[in-house]
């Protein structure tokens, strides 16, 4: 038989298993001839460690749901039961309620990452989109794992969530309805979200980390200089700035795992509840249907699209309504071809059906277009080159805006609102939609730096 690159001689029981099982193979091509750039920054660190917190939330999972009772009378109480009773049972909730909140604050800066070195540009836009379907699913499975201890916070947040679809027109009632399983969130509701957290969502979860691994190995990694490291390769085929991930980035990422393990242990032991932002003080209170706590307010990582959702009040409407028709004459000014006169009557009959609707709806639709957007970057962004490196000044304050008009949004999301803050909100609400829009635009003007021909590394 003619030998394949893939092939690999073996000998001995390891021979017995690649002959039926491609072991070495695999991880030849994946771990230990997987070529990386070899200037890899602090950026890098957290998409091994987002694997690192997925094990986590795995491995306590299971080991409360063996405690944990899906019962609208018993979950409660299970809960404390595994806080006070179960050996060891505290340390495994908090680790798994504090890696959560760790989670997102790694998919974040994993997320940050990438607008940073442009590495959702081709040829990764499929592990961008694999990336941005990953963070859908992280929403999905916090928001079905918070209803589990059946707390004031869990049965008023999911109250009002599902809520929000009931503003949808026409289906909208129905829809929540059939969400919910009943009236309102009850013990039927509980049931399905615990299958939805336990079962449903991890599955899609893994399949998805799955693929965009298996998406980001057949491209191979961007890195700071945001410069394709396979243009120039030696004579074997290996890419000159390239570096075996193994031994070099898993020690890197052993390092990164040690100090990321020292902050998640000083967290679980010390803060756990991190001043009510990873742990709400309500939610140490049963589910109690008859009486609504004063302020319901996500858990932090979702508060800044909440404060959008928030913001869309009927005035903000109108400015969204103005945006949109503003839109309209522009595509008609600068669309060529079919285009030119569809995007017009399209915007025209959004503003009609926007002025027809109220306005808890399209605070609904601006949260969700918040996320969605993100889809679309590698579209969006024609930049000549990739990495911040090399961009406009310009560039880096629009970025430098964008990112603080989300945090400012973050922050307000947490706190109750008031006519001042609903106004900020609004502001940095049409900030986060502008850097996206504008995008097209802005990403082309000034003046670039030439990017190296190799990477720029100092051994360190
Ligand atoms: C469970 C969540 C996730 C896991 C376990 C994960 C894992 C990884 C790993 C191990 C890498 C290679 C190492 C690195 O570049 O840091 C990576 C790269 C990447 N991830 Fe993720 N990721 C997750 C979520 C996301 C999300 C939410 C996005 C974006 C929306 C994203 C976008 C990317 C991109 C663009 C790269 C390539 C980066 C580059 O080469 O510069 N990932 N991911």
């Amino acid at each position: 038989m003619a030998a394949t690159d893939k092939e690999v001689e073996t000998t001995g029981f390891l021979g017995w298993i690649d002959r039926r099982f491609p072991l070495t193979s695999t991880w030849k091509t994946h771990v230990s001839e997987y070529y990386a750039p070899k200037n890899f920054n602090f950026w890098y660190f957290f998409g091994s460690l987002a694997l690192l917190v997925l094990v986590n939330q795995i491995v306590t999972g299971i080991f409360l749901t063996m405690n944990y009772k899906p019962d609208a009378t018993l979950a409660f109480a299970s809960v404390e039961y595994i806080m006070r009773e179960v050996p060891w049972g505290w340390l495994i909730r908090y680790m798994h309620s504090t890696g959560a909140s760790m989670f997102f604050v790694v998919v974040y800066l994993h997320m940050f990452r990438g607008l940073l070195y442009g590495s959702y540009r081709k040829p990764r836009e499929l592990v961008w989109i694999f990336g941005c379907a990953i963070f859908l699913c992280l929403m999905a499975e916090a928001f079905f794992g918070y209803l589990l201890p059946w707390g004031q916070m869990s049965f008023w947040g999911a109250q009002v969530i599902v809520n929000l679809f009931s503003a949808i027109p026409f289906i909208g009632p129905d829809l929540s309805l059939w969400i919910r399983g009943d009236y309102v969130v009850s013990d039927v509701t509980l049931n399905r979200f615990f299958a939805f957290h336990v079962v449903a969502i991890p599955l899609v979860l893994i399949g998805l980390v799955v693929a965009h691994l298996v998406a980001l190995h057949e491209v191979g990694s961007n890195n700071p200089d945001g410069i394709e490291i396979k243009a120039k390769k030696d004579e074997k085929g290996i890419p000159l700035d390239g570096i075996p991930f193994h031994p070099y980035y898993s020690v890197h990422d052993f390092m990164g795992v040690c100090v990321f393990l020292f902050i998640f242990a000083a967290i679980i032991f010390f803060a756990p509840e991190m001043g009510g932002y990873f742990l709400e003080a309500n939610n140490f209170v049963p589910a109690n249907s008859l009486q609504t706590p004063n302020e319901i307010a996500p858990v932090w990582y979702f508060t800044a699209f909440y404060a959008m959702l928030r913001a869309t009040t009927d005035p903000f409407k109108i400015v969204l309504m103005i945006v949109v028709a503003l839109l309209g004459v522009l595509a008609l000014l600068r669309a060529r071809g079919k285009w030119r006169f569809g995007l017009p009557v399209l915007a025209l009959l959004l503003v009609v059906f926007m002025a027809l609707t109220e306005s808890k709806f399209w605070g609904v639709v601006v949260m969700g277009t918040a996320v969605v957007s993100l889809f679309f970057l590698p579209w969006l962004d024609r930049s000549p080159v990739k990495s911040i490196r090399y961009r406009p000044l310009f560039h880096k304050v629009f970025y430098g805006v964008f990112v603080f008009a989300f945090l400012v949004l973050g922050y307000l999301g947490t706190k109750p609102p008031s006519p001042a803050s609903t106004l900020i909100a609004q502001i940095c609400a049409l900030i986060y939609f502008g850097f996206f829009l504008g995008m097209p635009f802005w990403t082309t003007r000034g003046r670039f730096k030439q990017p190296p021909d190799r990477v720029r590394f100092k051994p360190h």
